[in-house]
């Protein structure tokens, strides 16, 4: 049976933003570790407008080309990891935009959260947008990454890891791979 299919969505959408050199740390480690097929889903690239759709996401019935691409897209997904700032001690538009754009595409499966942020290590965005997971049927893991202070463990733009980070990884990772395992038999 092949692994299962791990999509971790790059949150921000900023110019500048440390987001995507967080999830490509991620992605290093979850790799290493391996298990999961590993996806980046970049909200920047998919570049989703606003909810522009008509009818309720869980009709399914969509008529945009980017909303069918974007189902598609999360359709290939067997598990999620969210890589998200903390904005105004919540989750960015971007994000929330994004998960609610689908319905049955996230319904049933696993995902993890790893926030950043000032002191608070975008704790506070991540337990708003596990109300959100929660209303769309996903299944969120109880281990989680966040990362203080994000800004001060850059170098030359890169995300540099220490070891308490480094385990959260790790812990996220065996968590996701066990909910993952669990639920699709894979
Ligand atoms: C609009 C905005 C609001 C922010 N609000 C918070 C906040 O409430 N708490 C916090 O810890 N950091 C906050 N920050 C700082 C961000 O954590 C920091 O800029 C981080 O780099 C943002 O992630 P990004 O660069 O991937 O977009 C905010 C940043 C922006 C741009």
């Amino acid at each position: 049976m092949p692994n299962p299919t791990l999509q971790v969505i790059v949150a921000s959408t900023r110019p500048r933003r440390v987001g995507r050199s967080v999830a490509d740390y991620i992605v290093e480690r979850f790799a290493a570790h391996g298990g999961f097929e590993i996806e980046v889903v970049d909200l920047a690239e998919v570049n989703l407008p606003l909810l522009d759709e008509p009818h309720h996401p869980r009709l399914g019935r969509y008529e945009h080309e980017h909303t069918k691409a974007w189902s598609a897209t999360i359709s290939r997904g067997d598990a999620y990891l969210i890589v998200m700032p903390e904005y105004n001690h919540s989750f960015n538009a971007a994000l929330k935009n994004a998960l609610d754009y689908l319905n049955a595409e996230w319904r049933g499966k696993p995902v993890a959260v790893a926030s950043y942020g000032g002191v608070s290590g975008g704790t506070r965005a991540a337990s708003a947008i596990t109300e959100v997971l929660v209303t769309l049927g996903m299944i969120v893991s109880n281990v989680a990454v966040a990362i203080p202070m994000v800004q001060s463990h850059l170098s030359d733009g890169r995300f540099v890891g220490y070891p308490q980070v480094d385990q959260a990884i790790e812990a996220t990772h065996t968590a996701l791979l066990t909910l993952t395992r669990g639920l699709t038999g894979a």
